[in-house]
Protein backbone atom coordinates (compact mmCIF):
# COMPACT_ATOMS: atom_id res chain seq x y z
CA UNK A 1 0.00 0.00 0.00
CA UNK A 2 2.97 1.96 0.59
CA UNK A 3 4.67 1.32 -2.01
CA UNK A 4 1.26 2.40 -3.75
CA UNK A 5 1.39 5.85 -2.42
CA UNK A 6 4.87 6.84 -2.74
CA UNK A 7 4.55 5.73 -7.01
CA UNK A 8 1.25 8.33 -6.76
CA UNK A 9 3.32 10.58 -5.26
CA UNK A 10 5.77 10.21 -7.88
CA UNK A 11 3.84 10.79 -10.55
CA UNK A 12 1.78 13.49 -9.30
CA UNK A 13 3.21 16.18 -7.03
CA UNK A 14 6.38 17.32 -6.49
CA UNK A 15 8.76 15.37 -4.68
CA UNK A 16 11.48 17.70 -3.54
CA UNK A 17 11.97 21.43 -3.82
CA UNK A 18 15.55 22.66 -4.93
CA UNK A 19 16.90 26.17 -5.04
CA UNK A 20 19.35 26.60 -8.13
CA UNK A 21 21.98 29.76 -8.22
CA UNK A 22 23.96 30.79 -11.14
CA UNK A 23 26.09 34.15 -11.65
CA UNK A 24 24.83 35.79 -14.23
CA UNK A 25 26.85 35.17 -16.96
CA UNK A 26 25.83 33.60 -19.90
CA UNK A 27 27.94 30.76 -20.00
CA UNK A 28 26.51 29.67 -16.23
CA UNK A 29 23.11 30.38 -16.66
CA UNK A 30 22.79 27.91 -19.72
CA UNK A 31 24.01 25.14 -17.98
CA UNK A 32 22.22 25.27 -14.61
CA UNK A 33 18.94 26.42 -16.66
CA UNK A 34 19.13 23.14 -18.48
CA UNK A 35 19.57 21.34 -15.26
CA UNK A 36 16.45 23.24 -13.81
CA UNK A 37 14.65 21.95 -16.04
CA UNK A 38 15.41 18.63 -16.01
CA UNK A 39 15.01 18.68 -12.14
CA UNK A 40 11.19 19.89 -12.88
CA UNK A 41 10.37 16.64 -15.33
CA UNK A 42 11.50 14.31 -12.39
CA UNK A 43 9.31 16.05 -10.32
CA UNK A 44 11.22 18.58 -8.18
CA UNK A 45 9.98 22.42 -7.77
CA UNK A 46 12.73 24.47 -8.72
CA UNK A 47 13.18 28.16 -7.39
CA UNK A 48 15.98 30.20 -10.00
CA UNK A 49 17.63 32.59 -7.91
CA UNK A 50 18.87 35.42 -9.47
CA UNK A 51 20.57 38.45 -8.05
CA UNK A 52 19.51 42.03 -7.15
CA UNK A 53 21.34 44.05 -9.90
CA UNK A 54 20.71 41.39 -12.44
CA UNK A 55 17.04 40.34 -11.92
CA UNK A 56 14.73 42.71 -13.87
CA UNK A 57 17.00 41.85 -16.58
CA UNK A 58 17.11 38.36 -16.50
CA UNK A 59 13.20 38.31 -16.07
CA UNK A 60 12.96 40.46 -19.15
CA UNK A 61 15.22 37.77 -21.12
CA UNK A 62 13.52 34.53 -19.38
CA UNK A 63 10.43 35.90 -20.65
CA UNK A 64 11.40 37.06 -24.79
CA UNK A 65 13.33 33.41 -24.47
CA UNK A 66 10.69 31.38 -22.97
CA UNK A 67 12.15 30.41 -19.86
CA UNK A 68 9.62 32.76 -18.02
CA UNK A 69 6.64 30.04 -18.79
CA UNK A 70 8.35 26.93 -17.29
CA UNK A 71 6.73 25.72 -14.26
CA UNK A 72 9.62 27.72 -11.93
CA UNK A 73 9.97 30.87 -10.12
CA UNK A 74 12.40 33.37 -10.82
CA UNK A 75 13.56 34.91 -7.08
CA UNK A 76 16.55 37.69 -6.47
CA UNK A 77 18.74 37.78 -4.31
CA UNK A 78 20.24 41.23 -2.93
CA UNK A 79 23.92 41.18 -4.34
CA UNK A 80 24.66 44.49 -3.05
CA UNK A 81 24.76 46.57 -6.53
CA UNK A 82 22.76 48.77 -8.30
CA UNK A 83 20.78 47.49 -11.21
CA UNK A 84 23.29 47.17 -14.28
CA UNK A 85 26.19 46.70 -12.39
CA UNK A 86 28.24 44.84 -14.48
CA UNK A 87 28.74 41.23 -13.58
CA UNK A 88 32.24 41.02 -15.10
CA UNK A 89 33.63 43.14 -12.90
CA UNK A 90 36.40 41.36 -11.15
CA UNK A 91 37.49 43.76 -8.76
CA UNK A 92 37.74 41.99 -5.46
CA UNK A 93 35.43 44.75 -3.64
CA UNK A 94 33.15 43.15 -5.68
CA UNK A 95 33.70 39.29 -5.05
CA UNK A 96 33.78 39.93 -1.41
CA UNK A 97 30.71 42.70 -1.25
CA UNK A 98 28.92 39.63 -3.54
CA UNK A 99 29.78 37.00 -1.33
CA UNK A 100 28.73 39.11 1.60
CA UNK A 101 25.33 40.12 0.28
CA UNK A 102 24.31 36.72 -1.59
CA UNK A 103 25.10 34.76 1.80
CA UNK A 104 22.89 37.08 4.28
CA UNK A 105 20.41 37.02 1.26
CA UNK A 106 20.33 33.58 0.64
CA UNK A 107 19.97 32.78 4.55
CA UNK A 108 17.01 34.49 5.03
CA UNK A 109 15.27 33.15 2.05
CA UNK A 110 16.03 29.65 3.51
CA UNK A 111 14.99 30.72 6.88
CA UNK A 112 11.40 31.94 5.59
CA UNK A 113 10.51 29.17 3.92
CA UNK A 114 8.63 26.05 4.62
CA UNK A 115 9.24 23.52 4.40
CA UNK A 116 13.03 24.18 3.49
CA UNK A 117 14.25 23.44 0.44
CA UNK A 118 15.96 19.80 0.14
CA UNK A 119 18.64 21.45 -1.80
CA UNK A 120 20.62 24.06 -2.92
CA UNK A 121 22.51 23.47 -6.80
CA UNK A 122 25.13 25.83 -6.82
CA UNK A 123 27.75 27.07 -9.30
CA UNK A 124 30.80 25.71 -8.71
CA UNK A 125 32.37 30.00 -8.73
CA UNK A 126 30.02 30.60 -5.46
CA UNK A 127 31.35 27.63 -3.02
CA UNK A 128 30.54 29.53 -0.01
CA UNK A 129 27.09 28.63 -0.54
CA UNK A 130 27.98 25.59 1.13
CA UNK A 131 28.40 27.22 4.49
CA UNK A 132 25.09 28.55 3.85
CA UNK A 133 23.39 25.32 3.62
CA UNK A 134 25.14 23.88 6.73
CA UNK A 135 23.12 26.05 8.84
CA UNK A 136 20.31 24.04 8.41
CA UNK A 137 20.52 20.81 8.39
CA UNK A 138 19.02 18.87 5.80
CA UNK A 139 19.23 21.53 3.20
CA UNK A 140 21.55 19.74 0.70
CA UNK A 141 24.95 21.64 -1.28
CA UNK A 142 25.06 20.88 -4.61
CA UNK A 143 27.84 22.11 -6.28
CA UNK A 144 28.13 22.56 -9.79
CA UNK A 145 30.84 22.96 -11.86
CA UNK A 146 30.72 24.45 -15.28
CA UNK A 147 33.86 22.86 -16.59
CA UNK A 148 34.67 19.33 -17.13
CA UNK A 149 36.03 17.41 -15.03
CA UNK A 150 39.84 17.13 -16.44
CA UNK A 151 40.29 20.93 -15.82
CA UNK A 152 38.83 20.03 -12.55
CA UNK A 153 41.36 17.71 -11.66
CA UNK A 154 44.45 20.04 -13.22
CA UNK A 155 43.44 22.61 -10.58
CA UNK A 156 43.05 19.66 -7.67
CA UNK A 157 46.98 18.60 -8.64
CA UNK A 158 47.74 22.34 -8.65
CA UNK A 159 46.32 23.41 -5.71
CA UNK A 160 48.11 19.69 -4.16
CA UNK A 161 51.23 21.28 -4.83
CA UNK A 162 51.77 19.00 -8.07
CA UNK A 163 53.17 21.12 -10.44
CA UNK A 164 53.99 24.79 -10.36
CA UNK A 165 52.20 27.60 -12.12
CA UNK A 166 53.90 29.06 -15.45
CA UNK A 167 55.57 25.48 -15.59
CA UNK A 168 56.24 24.29 -19.43
CA UNK A 169 55.46 20.02 -19.58
CA UNK A 170 53.00 18.51 -16.90
CA UNK A 171 52.96 14.66 -16.16
CA UNK A 172 49.35 14.12 -14.20
CA UNK A 173 47.43 10.87 -14.07
CA UNK A 174 45.14 10.07 -15.91
CA UNK A 175 45.80 12.26 -18.58
CA UNK A 176 48.00 13.01 -21.55
CA UNK A 177 50.97 14.75 -20.85
CA UNK A 178 50.14 18.68 -21.26
CA UNK A 179 52.11 21.35 -22.22
CA UNK A 180 52.08 24.93 -20.03
CA UNK A 181 49.88 25.87 -23.03
CA UNK A 182 47.18 22.98 -22.60
CA UNK A 183 47.00 24.24 -19.48
CA UNK A 184 43.31 26.15 -17.75
CA UNK A 185 45.21 30.14 -18.90
CA UNK A 186 45.32 30.80 -15.29
CA UNK A 187 47.92 28.84 -14.93
CA UNK A 188 50.15 29.48 -17.28
CA UNK A 189 49.86 33.01 -18.38
CA UNK A 190 51.31 35.82 -15.71
CA UNK A 191 49.42 38.80 -16.65
CA UNK A 192 45.54 37.52 -15.98
CA UNK A 193 42.79 38.94 -13.65
CA UNK A 194 44.07 37.39 -10.32
CA UNK A 195 41.24 37.96 -8.66
CA UNK A 196 39.90 36.00 -11.21
CA UNK A 197 42.14 32.92 -10.91
CA UNK A 198 41.77 32.96 -6.89
CA UNK A 199 38.06 32.67 -7.60
CA UNK A 200 38.77 30.09 -10.41
CA UNK A 201 40.91 28.37 -7.59
CA UNK A 202 38.03 28.74 -4.91
CA UNK A 203 36.02 26.29 -6.31
CA UNK A 204 37.80 23.29 -4.42
CA UNK A 205 38.47 24.78 -1.55
CA UNK A 206 35.71 22.22 0.51
CA UNK A 207 35.19 19.93 -2.00
CA UNK A 208 35.65 17.81 0.61
CA UNK A 209 32.27 18.91 2.28
CA UNK A 210 30.42 19.15 -0.19
CA UNK A 211 26.96 16.74 -0.53
CA UNK A 212 26.76 16.25 -4.53
CA UNK A 213 29.37 17.14 -6.98
CA UNK A 214 27.67 18.09 -10.21
CA UNK A 215 29.84 17.90 -13.61
CA UNK A 216 28.31 19.03 -17.07
CA UNK A 217 29.99 16.63 -18.92
CA UNK A 218 29.20 13.11 -19.81
CA UNK A 219 31.07 10.09 -18.49
CA UNK A 220 32.43 8.33 -22.24
CA UNK A 221 34.35 12.07 -22.80
CA UNK A 222 36.62 11.68 -20.01
CA UNK A 223 37.03 8.00 -18.38
CA UNK A 224 40.67 8.34 -17.24
CA UNK A 225 39.53 11.10 -15.56
CA UNK A 226 36.55 10.58 -14.08
CA UNK A 227 38.00 7.23 -12.61
CA UNK A 228 40.59 9.00 -10.67
CA UNK A 229 38.25 11.95 -9.79
CA UNK A 230 35.75 8.93 -8.38
CA UNK A 231 38.06 7.33 -6.64
CA UNK A 232 38.43 10.55 -3.99
CA UNK A 233 35.09 12.37 -4.52
CA UNK A 234 31.34 10.61 -5.65
CA UNK A 235 31.56 13.17 -9.08
CA UNK A 236 28.57 12.51 -11.04
CA UNK A 237 28.32 13.64 -14.77
CA UNK A 238 24.98 15.28 -15.11
CA UNK A 239 25.40 16.70 -19.33
CA UNK A 240 25.65 17.73 -21.46
CA UNK A 241 23.47 20.54 -20.38
CA UNK A 242 21.94 21.70 -23.69
CA UNK A 243 18.31 21.83 -24.82
CA UNK A 244 16.80 18.39 -24.96
CA UNK A 245 15.62 18.60 -28.71
CA UNK A 246 18.99 17.65 -29.68
CA UNK A 247 19.84 15.26 -26.99
CA UNK A 248 16.63 12.85 -25.92
CA UNK A 249 13.82 14.92 -27.12
CA UNK A 250 12.31 13.79 -23.91
CA UNK A 251 11.46 17.71 -22.41
CA UNK A 252 9.01 18.95 -25.64
CA UNK A 253 9.64 22.12 -26.82
CA UNK A 254 12.61 22.42 -25.14
CA UNK A 255 14.88 24.17 -28.43
CA UNK A 256 16.22 26.64 -26.68
CA UNK A 257 18.20 27.65 -22.90
CA UNK A 258 15.64 30.39 -22.90
CA UNK A 259 17.51 33.16 -21.35
CA UNK A 260 19.54 35.37 -23.78
CA UNK A 261 21.20 38.00 -22.52
CA UNK A 262 22.05 39.32 -26.10
CA UNK A 263 20.03 39.48 -29.01
CA UNK A 264 20.26 36.62 -31.35
CA UNK A 265 19.39 37.68 -34.81
CA UNK A 266 17.92 34.25 -35.89
CA UNK A 267 15.93 35.01 -39.02
CA UNK A 268 19.50 36.45 -40.32
CA UNK A 269 21.35 33.57 -39.57
CA UNK A 270 18.72 30.65 -40.69
CA UNK A 271 18.52 32.70 -43.91
CA UNK A 272 21.57 33.01 -45.09
CA UNK A 273 22.60 29.75 -43.81
CA UNK A 274 19.32 28.06 -46.02
CA UNK A 275 20.98 29.87 -49.01
CA UNK A 276 23.90 28.21 -49.13
CA UNK A 277 25.41 24.82 -49.84
CA UNK A 278 25.39 21.68 -47.28
CA UNK A 279 28.59 21.93 -45.62
CA UNK A 280 29.89 24.97 -46.94
CA UNK A 281 29.69 27.29 -44.31
CA UNK A 282 32.62 28.11 -41.15
CA UNK A 283 30.48 28.99 -37.94
CA UNK A 284 33.13 31.73 -35.74
CA UNK A 285 32.05 32.35 -32.46
CA UNK A 286 34.07 33.27 -29.62
CA UNK A 287 31.59 33.17 -26.44
CA UNK A 288 30.26 35.67 -24.73
CA UNK A 289 33.20 37.10 -22.66
CA UNK A 290 36.36 36.14 -24.98
CA UNK A 291 38.10 39.72 -26.04
CA UNK A 292 40.53 39.35 -29.11
CA UNK A 293 43.18 41.66 -29.47
CA UNK A 294 42.55 44.63 -32.17
CA UNK A 295 45.43 43.03 -34.70
CA UNK A 296 44.06 39.42 -34.10
CA UNK A 297 40.32 40.56 -35.04
CA UNK A 298 41.99 41.96 -38.31
CA UNK A 299 44.46 39.03 -39.11
CA UNK A 300 41.44 36.21 -38.41
CA UNK A 301 39.28 38.69 -40.67
CA UNK A 302 41.87 38.61 -43.11
CA UNK A 303 42.00 34.53 -42.50
CA UNK A 304 38.73 34.19 -42.69
CA UNK A 305 38.65 36.15 -45.78
CA UNK A 306 41.31 34.26 -47.27
CA UNK A 307 39.91 30.51 -46.83
CA UNK A 308 37.47 30.73 -49.74
CA UNK A 309 34.87 29.50 -47.90
CA UNK A 310 31.35 30.84 -46.64
CA UNK A 311 31.67 32.07 -43.04
CA UNK A 312 29.03 32.79 -40.04
CA UNK A 313 31.06 34.67 -37.55
CA UNK A 314 29.43 35.84 -34.31
CA UNK A 315 31.05 39.20 -33.17
CA UNK A 316 29.70 40.81 -30.40
CA UNK A 317 28.64 44.91 -30.20
CA UNK A 318 31.50 45.56 -28.16
CA UNK A 319 34.11 44.00 -30.70
CA UNK A 320 32.57 44.84 -34.01
CA UNK A 321 34.91 48.54 -34.06
CA UNK A 322 37.90 46.53 -34.10
CA UNK A 323 36.97 44.90 -37.81
CA UNK A 324 38.54 46.04 -40.86
CA UNK A 325 37.18 49.02 -42.16
CA UNK A 326 34.53 48.18 -45.20
CA UNK A 327 35.24 44.59 -44.36
CA UNK A 328 31.12 43.97 -44.56
CA UNK A 329 31.47 45.52 -48.02
CA UNK A 330 34.46 43.21 -49.25
CA UNK A 331 33.25 39.81 -48.06
CA UNK A 332 29.49 40.36 -49.67
CA UNK A 333 27.61 37.18 -49.78
CA UNK A 334 30.62 35.17 -48.77
CA UNK A 335 30.08 36.30 -45.03
CA UNK A 336 28.01 37.14 -42.91
CA UNK A 337 28.52 39.21 -39.37
CA UNK A 338 25.78 39.00 -36.45
CA UNK A 339 25.99 40.42 -32.96
CA UNK A 340 24.49 37.06 -32.13
CA UNK A 341 23.45 33.95 -33.03
CA UNK A 342 21.09 31.47 -32.46
CA UNK A 343 24.02 28.91 -31.89
CA UNK A 344 22.69 25.76 -31.26
CA UNK A 345 20.43 25.91 -34.67
CA UNK A 346 23.34 27.40 -36.33
CA UNK A 347 25.35 24.15 -35.16
CA UNK A 348 22.67 22.14 -36.36
CA UNK A 349 21.79 23.42 -39.32
CA UNK A 350 22.99 21.52 -42.83
CA UNK A 351 24.83 24.34 -43.99
CA UNK A 352 27.42 24.73 -41.38
CA UNK A 353 31.16 22.75 -42.11
CA UNK A 354 32.69 23.29 -39.38
CA UNK A 355 32.47 25.70 -36.01
CA UNK A 356 35.68 28.25 -35.06
CA UNK A 357 35.30 28.08 -31.64
CA UNK A 358 36.90 29.51 -28.30
CA UNK A 359 36.19 26.48 -26.96
CA UNK A 360 34.07 27.21 -24.38
CA UNK A 361 32.70 24.67 -22.38
CA UNK A 362 29.08 25.13 -23.37
CA UNK A 363 30.13 25.49 -27.29
CA UNK A 364 32.76 22.59 -26.88
CA UNK A 365 29.78 20.62 -25.37
CA UNK A 366 27.31 21.90 -28.15
CA UNK A 367 29.21 21.07 -30.97
CA UNK A 368 30.20 17.50 -29.50
CA UNK A 369 26.64 16.60 -29.00
CA UNK A 370 25.13 18.57 -33.11
CA UNK A 371 28.43 15.95 -34.50
CA UNK A 372 30.02 19.55 -35.80
CA UNK A 373 33.74 19.30 -36.51
CA UNK A 374 36.15 22.12 -34.60
CA UNK A 375 38.97 24.65 -35.47
CA UNK A 376 39.49 25.42 -31.89
CA UNK A 377 40.84 29.09 -30.97
CA UNK A 378 41.33 29.07 -27.62
CA UNK A 379 40.98 32.74 -25.22
CA UNK A 380 40.47 32.07 -21.69
CA UNK A 381 40.61 29.98 -18.74
CA UNK A 382 39.53 26.50 -19.34
CA UNK A 383 39.30 26.92 -22.90
CA UNK A 384 43.33 25.89 -24.28
CA UNK A 385 42.60 22.42 -22.11
CA UNK A 386 39.42 21.57 -24.29
CA UNK A 387 40.94 22.51 -27.01
CA UNK A 388 43.76 20.58 -26.76
CA UNK A 389 41.54 17.56 -25.74
CA UNK A 390 39.20 18.67 -29.02
CA UNK A 391 42.66 17.99 -31.11
CA UNK A 392 44.62 15.05 -29.68
CA UNK A 393 41.95 13.18 -27.48
CA UNK A 394 38.78 13.37 -29.09
CA UNK A 395 40.23 14.27 -32.40
CA UNK A 396 37.11 16.18 -33.53
CA UNK A 397 38.99 18.88 -35.02
CA UNK A 398 42.26 20.80 -34.72
CA UNK A 399 43.71 23.63 -32.67
CA UNK A 400 45.07 26.82 -34.38
CA UNK A 401 48.84 27.06 -33.28
CA UNK A 402 49.89 30.69 -32.12
CA UNK A 403 53.21 32.16 -31.90
CA UNK A 404 55.03 32.75 -28.80
CA UNK A 405 53.15 35.99 -28.10
CA UNK A 406 49.76 33.99 -28.04
CA UNK A 407 49.20 35.68 -31.78
CA UNK A 408 47.59 33.04 -34.40
CA UNK A 409 48.59 34.34 -38.40
CA UNK A 410 46.03 34.17 -41.33
CA UNK A 411 48.09 31.48 -43.31
CA UNK A 412 47.65 29.38 -40.12
CA UNK A 413 43.54 30.15 -39.84
CA UNK A 414 43.29 29.14 -43.65
CA UNK A 415 45.40 25.86 -42.86
CA UNK A 416 43.37 24.82 -40.19
CA UNK A 417 40.16 25.83 -42.25
CA UNK A 418 41.39 23.64 -44.96
CA UNK A 419 42.15 20.75 -42.90
CA UNK A 420 38.46 20.34 -41.06
CA UNK A 421 36.61 21.61 -44.32
CA UNK A 422 37.80 19.21 -46.48
CA UNK A 423 35.42 15.77 -46.19
CA UNK A 424 37.51 14.23 -47.83
CA UNK A 425 40.80 14.39 -46.22
CA UNK A 426 41.93 11.94 -44.09
CA UNK A 427 41.71 14.52 -41.05
CA UNK A 428 38.04 15.41 -42.59
CA UNK A 429 36.88 11.89 -42.51
CA UNK A 430 38.64 11.22 -39.12
CA UNK A 431 36.83 14.07 -37.51
CA UNK A 432 33.62 13.49 -38.60
CA UNK A 433 33.38 10.49 -37.69
CA UNK A 434 34.83 10.95 -34.43
CA UNK A 435 32.45 14.15 -34.02
CA UNK A 436 29.42 11.47 -34.87
CA UNK A 437 30.48 9.03 -32.50
CA UNK A 438 30.50 10.84 -29.66
CA UNK A 439 27.61 12.49 -30.36
CA UNK A 440 25.49 8.90 -30.17
CA UNK A 441 27.21 8.93 -26.08
CA UNK A 442 25.72 12.41 -25.74
CA UNK A 443 22.14 11.63 -26.47
CA UNK A 444 22.66 8.34 -25.03
CA UNK A 445 24.34 10.00 -21.72
CA UNK A 446 20.82 11.84 -21.41
CA UNK A 447 18.17 9.29 -22.89
CA UNK A 448 16.36 7.23 -20.29
CA UNK A 449 18.57 4.88 -18.58
CA UNK A 450 21.75 6.92 -20.07
CA UNK A 451 24.10 7.70 -17.24
CA UNK A 452 23.67 11.49 -16.58
CA UNK A 453 20.03 10.42 -16.70
CA UNK A 454 20.67 8.06 -14.02
CA UNK A 455 22.65 10.18 -12.12
CA UNK A 456 19.81 13.09 -12.16
CA UNK A 457 17.23 10.63 -11.19
CA UNK A 458 19.71 9.42 -7.89
CA UNK A 459 20.27 13.18 -7.40
CA UNK A 460 16.83 13.32 -6.92
CA UNK A 461 15.87 9.81 -4.85
CA UNK A 462 18.73 11.07 -2.53
CA UNK A 463 17.58 14.83 -1.85
CA UNK A 464 13.82 13.35 -1.75
CA UNK A 465 15.01 11.06 0.66
CA UNK A 466 13.97 10.41 4.64
CA UNK A 467 17.29 10.69 5.59
CA UNK A 468 17.19 14.74 4.37
CA UNK A 469 13.69 15.37 5.55
CA UNK A 470 14.50 13.80 8.61
CA UNK A 471 16.99 16.03 9.09
CA UNK A 472 14.94 19.31 7.67
CA UNK A 473 12.38 17.97 10.38
CA UNK A 474 14.69 17.24 13.95
CA UNK A 475 17.72 19.46 13.33
CA UNK A 476 20.15 16.73 13.91
CA UNK A 477 23.70 17.02 13.66
CA UNK A 478 24.46 16.67 10.11
CA UNK A 479 26.76 12.68 9.29
CA UNK A 480 27.76 12.46 5.95
CA UNK A 481 25.47 11.01 3.48
CA UNK A 482 27.35 8.13 1.76
CA UNK A 483 27.47 7.49 -1.91
C1 LIG B 1 32.32 30.62 -20.08
C2 LIG B 1 33.61 29.85 -20.35
O1 LIG B 1 34.30 30.25 -21.48
C3 LIG B 1 33.42 28.38 -20.31
O2 LIG B 1 34.56 27.67 -20.70
C4 LIG B 1 32.97 28.07 -18.93
O3 LIG B 1 33.17 26.75 -18.59
C5 LIG B 1 31.57 28.60 -18.85
O4 LIG B 1 31.56 29.99 -19.04
P1 LIG B 1 31.65 31.59 -22.56
O5 LIG B 1 33.04 32.09 -22.70
O6 LIG B 1 30.58 32.54 -22.84
O7 LIG B 1 31.40 30.91 -21.13
O8 LIG B 1 31.55 30.37 -23.60
P2 LIG B 1 30.64 29.11 -23.65
O9 LIG B 1 30.86 28.22 -22.49
O10 LIG B 1 30.89 28.49 -24.97
O11 LIG B 1 29.15 29.66 -23.58
C6 LIG B 1 28.60 30.53 -24.51
C7 LIG B 1 27.14 30.23 -24.70
O12 LIG B 1 26.57 31.28 -25.47
C8 LIG B 1 26.88 28.94 -25.45
O13 LIG B 1 25.87 28.21 -24.83
C9 LIG B 1 26.47 29.39 -26.85
O14 LIG B 1 25.50 28.56 -27.45
C10 LIG B 1 25.90 30.76 -26.61
N1 LIG B 1 26.12 31.63 -27.77
C11 LIG B 1 27.36 32.12 -28.05
C12 LIG B 1 25.05 31.97 -28.56
O15 LIG B 1 23.93 31.52 -28.32
N2 LIG B 1 25.25 32.81 -29.62
C13 LIG B 1 26.46 33.33 -29.92
O16 LIG B 1 26.55 34.10 -30.89
C14 LIG B 1 27.55 32.98 -29.10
Amino acid sequence: KNKKRREKKMGEEAIANVLVFSVPIQGHINPLLQFSKRLISKNVTVTFLTTSSTHNNIIRRATAGGAAALPLSFVPLDDGFEEGHPSNDSSPEYFAKFEENVSRSLSQLISSMKPKPNAVVYDSCTPWILDVCRKYPGVAAASFFTQCSTVNAIYIHFLRGEFKEFQDDVILPAMPPLKGSDLPVFLYDNNLCRPLFELTCSQFKNVDDIDFFLVNSFDELEVEVLEWMKNQWPVKNIGPMIPSMYLDKRLAGDKDYGISLFNAQVNECLDWLDSKPPGSVIYVSFGSLAVLKDDQMIELAAGLKQTGHNFLWAVRETETKKLPNNYIEEIGERGLIVNWSPQLQVLAHKSTGCFMTHCGWNSTLEALSIGVALIGMPAYSDQPTNAKFIEDVWKVGVRVKADKDGFVTKEEIVRCAGEVMDETSEKGKETRKNALRLMEFAKEALAEGGNSDKNIVEFVAKIASWFWSEQRENNWSRSKFGD
